[in-house]
């Protein structure tokens, strides 16, 4: 891709065709024009074999109706700036109105000046009334790129830009122009407005490559107004039907724009990440967060993000928030461009009432918590929002959810997979972003997003642990002191199965019963279960081959707490998770940033 392309490359394009079939060689040449360095150097990254400097600069930057305004001077202007791009593609300079037509002398000084801006090949209008100027051109070493059928600059003569060759008299006289131009040295032929089935007999008796644009599929090539291509124009009048728009590049410019004025008029830009702040000054820009109720809202805050072309990350959650869904934050920050945190504690997945009424709740803590993570947008609806009245369509997702917390908590999972499609379907993010240390849920959701096809990439996050090795829960708050002492059993006991399975244990009942007896010490702790199961599958195992995992829940004072570790038959030294030994001093807030310690 980074050879640069030259005029002997555009003419062996055209050799390796023959009558009817493609050899080896042959290849459509795609021409584009540009006028600037920057869009020259986009244009030519998506590998185009030439970049015309066109005069259609007239309309498409200019705002004129014609081409005829177009000078030498701005021509020679724009042809070099897009030289400076330096590009693979071949730099084609467009001989303006008049520059060529009036002598010999003015056509060789005209092309001259293109060539010294860094034109690598000039482009003019005409047959057989030009044959002569071409030839004078190609005896002066620059090469010549011909243009016939629709020519812009005899727009009065043709009464418009009208589609030529249609009647035999005309057909001849594209024919004969055409003929004339390649036998006078041009080394390819701009096409345009003309019958497709004389664009085919013209590229089958020319031997040079015919580049069409308005003349159908049978040419060598095939040229398109960059502006046109990419939907940056903006005048009112219907697009010729030869033009295929590859995109709505105006549109996007203008809603971006629209976005950079919103956040000026209410001072969400610049935050103070986008503010230099001098040593010793503690004054911060105020940060600013979008807090969003409905799902429709909340739907047009994400279409407005993804037609700026922006990435929206998703993490969901339920509140009461801590380090373990800051870090999701994080990750969400690294895969997008926009982060949205939704808080709302699900009525649905709750098994048990009294874990529903007592669940905690702190949503002007967690809000200034996301302020300070750099969130976009908190989506918090309320319970009728998210399940209005009469509301009855759940989403299941089956054998997943029949084993370890699924088969302990009844309907538990099925409000899961239908409020994370209720949440998707309202932030519509390109990746969502869920903790580990729900396993089961982040396998469930994501076997769930691939099944059904929602185009979300569902992302899991390493679980963060409290100093002593405590997974980090906001149930945890739940705990009184005695508990939460007991609650060092789960991560004590994980290493505990850890341990074994490096000294070589490798079946699961013992691992399984090394787990029970860890806990069984702690008088406070019942255990519900523990269970070793396939990673991806979640289906129960007997022994432990292969990278595996122990996923357990354990009952500490009314609180059900969750964790789960790998197990890798190949580490021979596991890491341990329980840090601090039980005599040392437990600081829940040991991970913690400094505005989550007050909780
Ligand atoms: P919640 O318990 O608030 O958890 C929100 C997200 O944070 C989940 O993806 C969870 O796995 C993750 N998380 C919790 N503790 C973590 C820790 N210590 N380390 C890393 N990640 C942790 O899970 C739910 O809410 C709900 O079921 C929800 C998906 C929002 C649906 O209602």
């Amino acid at each position: 891709m980074s050879t640069k392309i030259t005029v002997p490359d555009i003419v062996a394009a055209k050799r390796g065709r023959t009558g009817q079939d493609e050899k080896e060689g042959h290849r459509r040449l795609a021409m584009v024009t540009a006028y600037d360095c920057t869009f020259a150097r986009l244009v030519d990254r998506a590998g185009v074999d030439f970049l015309l400097v066109g005069d259609s600069l007239g309309m498409v930057v200019q705002g004129e109706s014609s081409t005829l305004p177009v000078t030498l001077d701005e021509m020679v202007y724009h042809t070099r700036l897009v030289a400076k791009a330096r590009p693979r593609a071949l730099v084609v300079g467009d001989l303006p109105f008049l520059s060529y037509q009036t002598s010999r002398r003015d056509a060789l000084e005209s092309a001259g000046r293109l060539v010294k801006a860094g034109a690598e090949a000039v482009k003019l209008e005409g047959g057989r009334t030009v044959a002569a100027t071409i030839r004078a051109l190609v005896r002066a070493e620059m090469p010549v790129v011909g243009h016939v059928g629709l020519t812009p600059q005899g727009v009065h003569r043709m009464g418009g830009h009208k589609v030529q060759g249609r009647d035999a008299e005309g057909r001849r006289r594209v024919l004969d122009d055409a003929r004339a131009v390649a036998d006078a040295g041009a080394f390819a032929i701009v096409l345009e407005g003309i019958p497709l089935d004389l664009a085919r007999e013209i590229t089958e008796t020319l031997d040079i490559p015919t580049i069409g644009i308005g003349a159908g599929p049978f040419c060598d090539g095939q040229v398109l107004v960059m502006h046109d291509l990419l939907g940056l124009a903006t005048d009112e009048r219907s697009a010729p039907r030869f033009v295929r728009r590859y995109a709505s590049l105006g549109d996007a410019v203008t809603r971006a724009v629209a976005g950079y004025c919103e956040d000026v008029r209410t001072g969400a830009f610049p935050s103070d990440a986008e503010s230099y702040h001098a040593p010793g000054v503690a004054e911060r820009a105020p940060s600013r967060v979008e807090e969003i109720r409905t799902v429709a809202d909340m739907q047009a805050w994400s279409d407005r993000q993804r037609a700026m072309g922006l990435r929206v990350s998703f993490v969901p959650t339920m509140g009461y928030l801590h380090e373990g869904h800051v870090s999701l934050v994080r990750e969400a920050r690294r895969r997008g461009d926009r982060v949205v945190v939704s808080i709302f504690v699900n009525p649905i997945q709750f098994d048990r009432e009294e874990d529903l009424v007592s669940y905690p709740r702190d949503y002007e803590r967690d809000r200034r918590l996301l302020v300070e993570a750099g969130v976009d947008a908190i989506f918090v609806p309320g319970p009728r929002e998210m399940y209005p009245e009469e509301f009855t369509t759940g989403v299941a997702v089956d054998r997943l959810t029949s084993n370890l917390c699924g088969a302990h908590r009844p309907g538990h999972f099925g409000g899961v997979t239908t409020v994370v499609t209720k949440l998707f379907h309202a932030v519509r993010p390109h990746v969502a972003v869920f903790g580990e240390k729900d396993f089961q849920q982040l396998a469930v959701v994501r076997r769930m997003a691939r099944d059904l096809d929602f185009g979300i990439e569902v992302v899991g996050g390493p679980t963060v642990r409290e100093a002593d090795g405590l997974a980090m829960s906001s149930r945890n708050a739940r705990l009184d002191a005695p508990g939460r002492e007991a609650a060092r059993c789960v991560p004590e006991a994980l290493d505990a199965v850890r341990a074994a399975l490096a000294r070589g244990e490798r079946d699961v009942a013992a691992l399984q019963a090394e787990f029970a007896g860890r806990v069984a010490e702690e008088p406070l702790a019942r255990l519900e279960y523990a269970t070793v199961c396939d990673p991806d599958s979640l289906e129960v195992i007997e022994r432990v081959e292969s990278a595996s995992r122990i996923a357990v829940a354990v009952w500490v004072g009314g609180v059900r707490l969750i964790d789960n570790v790998l197990l890798d038959p190949a580490c021979a030294a596991p890491e341990p998770i329980a840090r601090n030994s039980r005599n040392a001093s437990t600081s829940r807030t040991a991970t913690l940033p400094e505005s989550a310690e007050a909780r």
